[in-house]
């Protein structure tokens, strides 16, 4: 691969920080490189192959001359930017909401999907990090035998909010044990020892905004409009990966022997499946491990054709960062 120039927007956040990491780890061949953040972000620097880059104001110039933007600024700033990022030939690979279901926009998951950058219009997508950790676990069961629908309670990590909501929680720890007031300014309440459903918006039905990216986004990734998806999203006192419980129902019976052998072969997941010892995927243990981890997988009584199963994956890598640049590694 030629040396790219690449733009990190969102530099100074939770996935920003991955992006820096990952791109290092993973040798992307990087010929110039900027970070980008807020106008209060300017003055601050990042490490990148032992030398120091001052952050700088993302503006709508900041995009040329550069090939590839890792955008995880939020959606309202991914909107902002996707035309000045397009207009000079710049593919921006997007980690906000803000585009994926956009149907000229390619949602991508590497090891799913890989075929789908090529149709890209400067712009590429990352899905929501629940949507990727689920189908990391499903899609090697769905290459065995199609999936007819999936049951899936996330166990969402603070990381999914950004940094600041990293820190709530340490602070919230710390003052609980304390014997201080907890302060809630980034979730809506105390996630210390508690959790509480996903803090994003509910619609009339009763799904929130995450549980509904979890159905479309699957749709769209596997290009199956008959797969049913039924999520309940929750957020939990991790720091870092999100765990998901998941039963799906399969066209074609399958052995768990299959099942856990195509698991344990399909690139980016592991499997962790001692029943003897109680031991299986934990939210720390991937903690900040490019793969994900599946276990528990059985089978489930309510269906015909019913398995169920865990996974852990850590949501600003697979999740996120990582994810992003394996769309960059794609391209
Ligand atoms: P900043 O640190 O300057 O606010 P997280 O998801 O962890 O909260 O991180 C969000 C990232 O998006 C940060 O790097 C943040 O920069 C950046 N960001 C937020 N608002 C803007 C904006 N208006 N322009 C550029 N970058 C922004």
């Amino acid at each position: 691969m030629t040396p790219k120039n690449i733009a990190v927007a969102g530099a100074t956040g939770a996935v920003g920080a991955e992006f820096v990491s990952v791109l290092e780890k993973r040798n992307f061949p990087v010929k110039n490189i900027k970070f980008l953040a807020s106008a209060r972000s300017v003055g601050k620097k990042i490490t990148f192959k032992g030398e120091e880059f001052a952050v700088e104001e993302m503006t709508k110039d900041s995009f040329k001359g550069m090939d590839v933007a890792l955008f995880s600024a939020g959606g309202s700033q991914s909107k902002i930017y996707a035309q000045s990022c397009v207009d000079v030939g710049c593919v921006m690979v997007d980690n906000s909401s803000a585009f994926r279901m956009t149907p000229d926009v390619p949602l991508v998951i590497p090891e799913i999907n890989p075929e789908d950058v090529k149709w890209h219009k400067g712009i590429i997508a990352n899905p929501n990090c629940s949507t990727i950790i689920m189908l990391m676990a499903v899609y090697p069961i769905y290459q065995l035998s199609k999936v007819k629908r999936v049951i899936v309670s996330t166990y969402q990590a603070a990381s999914g909010a950004g940094a600041k909501a990293m820190k709530e929680l340490e602070d919230q720890a710390r003052d609980f044990l304390d014997g201080k007031p907890v302060k809630k300014e980034v979730l809506p309440y105390q996630i210390a020892f508690n959790l509480f459903s996903h803090n994003t918006k509910i619609g009339d039905d009763g799904y929130n905004e995450e549980e509904v990216k979890m159905i479309k986004e699957t749709n769209k990734i596997l290009h199956d409009e008959n797969i049913k998806v039924t999520p309940t999203c929750v957020r939990v006192p991790v720091l870092r990966a999100h765990s998901e419980s998941i039963v799906v129902e399969t066209e074609q019976k399958l052995s768990l022997d299959a099942v856990r052998s195509a698991i344990a072969k399909f690139p980016g997941c592991q499997l962790v499946d001692d029943r003897e010892k109680n031991y299986f995927p934990m939210p720390l243990e991937v903690s900040g491990e490019y793969d994900c981890k599946v276990g528990r997988i059985r089978y489930d009584y309510t269906f015909d054709n019913g398995i169920a199963l865990f996974v852990c994956g850590d949501q600003l890598l697979k999740g996120a960062a990582l994810n992003a640049v394996q769309i960059a590694e794609l391209l």
